[in-house]
């Protein structure tokens, strides 16, 4: 059993003795050291600043993370002891993330999933534009590919050039894409988003208004044509239109499967349609899918189970996004529960795995996965590289995805693999444009 001192050194630095066996550093701002001194009990310092560290220490079975013993210290100067660790830890967090993971039908390659993100680069009518191939192509070495929000439908659209997925020629472009993928040995999803009232009807080929489970304006403003503008307040969805629009998630679910796709992602989070429908701030029907919780949750439910019944429970995924407030969302204090019950009722349609943007809370994190017996993707938002792996390595998450470092990176998990620098993604080139930022970030030759 490994053990562990504190004193104070002449040199004014603390020194532990003990079974050290690996040491991790993370030098984002929040200057992480992860220290290992049994297999099964990490403990970590996270600076506050340079000067003033904060030790915790943490030891828990590797796939337990809730409980641990936590001790809090303060010392000035465990950098001194950067450069007589080993790094074993992260040996065996490479390990894990590059042997091959079985997902449903799928094996993919590696642990590392390329989250979905819009790149507003598709011909006017949907149809992804050609070089949407390159670009997805260049990072087929990603395990997974969850490509960018893609509406199921006319109303689904809310956003500038993002493509669709409900017509002939939509799926002749995802064809395209899908091969090139599958030809370099990945695999792809495809996330289903509709918009709901993040909409402005500028951006759309149609220009109608945006449809929401009520009447209720999100409150901010959205990129269009002629620069930002205020989001119109959308019109609220007859009961009638809501069972349409569900038979139009599951139209388009089987579209992006005659197009190639490995399944499907429901995008179930970050203030969109079906975000709308569990917001009470952004759902205040009084139908079946307005009100408790269970009514709320009636909406991603119903959309899920349609997809799962048309495709296979097998190609069907959701993310969620618990917690998060952007763009007028606000989810109650009843958040947690609503979570709580929608994992719940989830986890019993079997589907490939559940996608979750975590906002923070790693109380309600926890219960979720207690509650999903699926593999777990998980994207924490504006992570180190440090801790690349350590989701994975803990036992939280079978799967861990990103974002930005995909983006930027077309040959990220070899980067990850060797240690090899990473380009940094532009923010100026995410939206709009052809080549620069898309295709041409370089890869290690
Ligand atoms: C340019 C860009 C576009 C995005 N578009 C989507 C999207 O279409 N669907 C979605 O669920 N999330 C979207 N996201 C969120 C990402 O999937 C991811 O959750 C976020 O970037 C945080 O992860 P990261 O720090 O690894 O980038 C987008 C993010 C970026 C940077």
């Amino acid at each position: 059993m490994a053990f562990i001192k504190f004193h104070r050194s002449l040199s004014n630095s603390f020194q532990f003795t003990g079974e050290i066996k690996n040491v991790e550093f993370c030098t984002n701002q929040s200057q992480m050291i992860f220290i290992t001194l049994h297999p099964d009990i990490d403990f970590y310092f996270n600076s506050i600043s340079k000067n003033q560290l904060l030790l915790k220490l943490f030891m828990y079975p590797v796939s337990m993370l809730n409980s641990c013993i936590n001790l809090l210290f303060f010392i000035d100067a465990a950098l001194f002891y950067r450069p007589i660790f080993l790094s074993g830890y992260r040996k065996r967090k490479m390990d894990k993330i590059f042997t091959p993971f079985k997902l449903g039908h799928l094996t993919l390659n590696n642990r590392l999933v390329m989250a979905p993100m819009t790149r507003s680069r598709a011909e006017y009518d949907g149809t992804p534009a050609d070089l949407a191939v390159e670009y997805y192509a260049q990072r087929a070495g990603m395990g997974l590919i969850i490509a960018e929000g893609t509406q199921p439908s006319d109303d689904g659209q809310g956003y500038l050039m993002t493509p669709g997925i409900y017509t002939d020629a939509h799926v002749a472009g995802w064809k395209q894409i899908t091969s090139a993928v599958h030809n370099n040995g990945g695999h792809l999803f495809i996330q289903l988003m509709h918009t709901g009232r993040m909409n402005h009807p500028d951006n759309t080929p149609h220009h109608r208004q945006g449809v929401a489970p009520s009447a209720i304006s999100p409150g901010v403003q959205m990129f269009t044509a002629t620069g930002m503008q205020d989001i119109p307040v959308p019109r609220e969805l007859t009961t009638e239109e809501i069972h349409n629009t569900v038979a139009d998630f599951r139209y388009a679910a089987r579209r992006a499967v005659e197009a190639g796709a490995d399944g499907v992602e429901i995008h179930g989070a970050n203030a969109y349609l079906i975000h709308q429908f569990l917001a009470p701030g952004a759902n205040q029907r009084t139908d079946e899918y307005g009100g408790s919780i269970e009514n709320r949750a009636r909406f991603a439910l119903e959309v899920a189970a349609a997809i799962a019944e048309e495709i296979g429970a097998e190609k069907t995924a959701i993310r969620l996004s618990p917690g998060s407030q952007i763009w007028g969302i606000n989810e109650g204090e009843e958040g947690p529960a609503l979570y709580r019950y929608l994992v719940a009722e989830l986890n019993k349609l079997g589907l490939s795995y559940l996608h979750i943007m975590h906002m923070g809370n790693e109380e309600l994190l926890g219960e979720l996965r207690a509650l999903w017996t699926q593999p777990l993707i998980l994207n924490r938002p504006g992570k180190c590289r440090e801790s690349i792996g350590d989701d994975i390595q803990s036992g939280l998450a079978e799967l861990e995805s990103y974002g930005q470092m995909a983006l930027a990176n077309p040959d990220f998990p070899g980067r990850v693999k060797t240690g090899g620098p990473l380009n940094s993604a532009d923010p100026t080139t995410y939206y709009g444009g052809g080549v620069e930022g898309y295709t041409d970030y370089p890869e290690i030759k």
